[in-house]
């Protein structure tokens, strides 16, 4: 289905393009107050995915930026294999130098099935344009039993954050009909930063099993 021609901002309406979205995140990695190489890990979306991922020994951070999330992953998971997977090379030059890095778009993983015994994405399956493709790649490089989480923004609550023109955000029931396909077991919930606030809803995780 496409949804690109109801789009707001003062793009013309037309299909989003992965070089121009790249470029885009290209510049924002020098933005290290919007885009941060670290991140608390008393914040209860670090929390969650240890948590949900459990132990491992390979683990593929999808749309990682300058992985910050995989930074306390590696912590955790001293030995295991951690790897950052980002459009944007800016970005991924600012990934922890013990972490492995590798370029391109999540809608075609340069990955074999039945890779890694974790995945998440955290904040970057909104910007991959064609959701259904880099659902089903996610999960392709999942191995079974293996453990996936997505963050991402409820459709819920769309405008009240500034967004770019490619941007998406998702209803529960929308990706755990696309987890589905691929998984044994599926669930989602709203979260917020810190465990002991209710979530206000923006936030919402999918936790899955393949
Ligand atoms: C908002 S940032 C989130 C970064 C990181 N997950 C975090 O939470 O700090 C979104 C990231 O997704 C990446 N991205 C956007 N589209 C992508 C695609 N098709 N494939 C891989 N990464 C993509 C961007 O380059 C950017 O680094």
């Amino acid at each position: 289905m496409s949804w690109w021609p109801f789009r707001r901002t003062g793009l013309p309406a037309g299909p989003p393009n992965l070089t121009e979205i790249r470029h885009s995140f290209e510049r924002d990695a020098h933005d290290e107050e919007h885009f941060p190489s670290t991140i608390d890990p008393r914040i209860y979306h670090v929390k969650l995915i240890l948590e949900h991922l459990g132990p491992l020994h390979s683990a593929l951070d999808v749309g990682s930026g300058k992985g910050r999330f995989a930074r306390v992953l590696k912590e955790h998971h001293p030995a295991a294999n951690i790897v950052c997977f980002d459009l944007a090379l800016e970005m991924l030059r600012r990934v922890d130098p013990n972490l492995a890095t590798c370029a391109g778009s999540m809608t075609a993983l340069p990955f074999a099935s039945h890779s890694f015994d974790g995945v998440y994405a955290t904040e970057s399956l909104e910007h991959a344009v064609d959701i259904e493709t880099a659902v089903a790649e996610m999960c392709r490089v999942l191995k079974p039993g293996g453990r996936l989480v997505i963050i991402d923004k409820n459709a819920e609550h769309w405008g009240k954050l500034k967004t770019p023109a490619w941007e998406r955000w998702f209803h529960r029931a929308e990706l755990e009909n696309l987890l589905r396909r691929h998984c044994q077991t599926v669930e989602s919930r709203p979260i917020s930063y810190w465990e002991d606030v209710p979530p206000d809803g923006l936030f919402l995780a999918w936790l899955a099993t393949k």
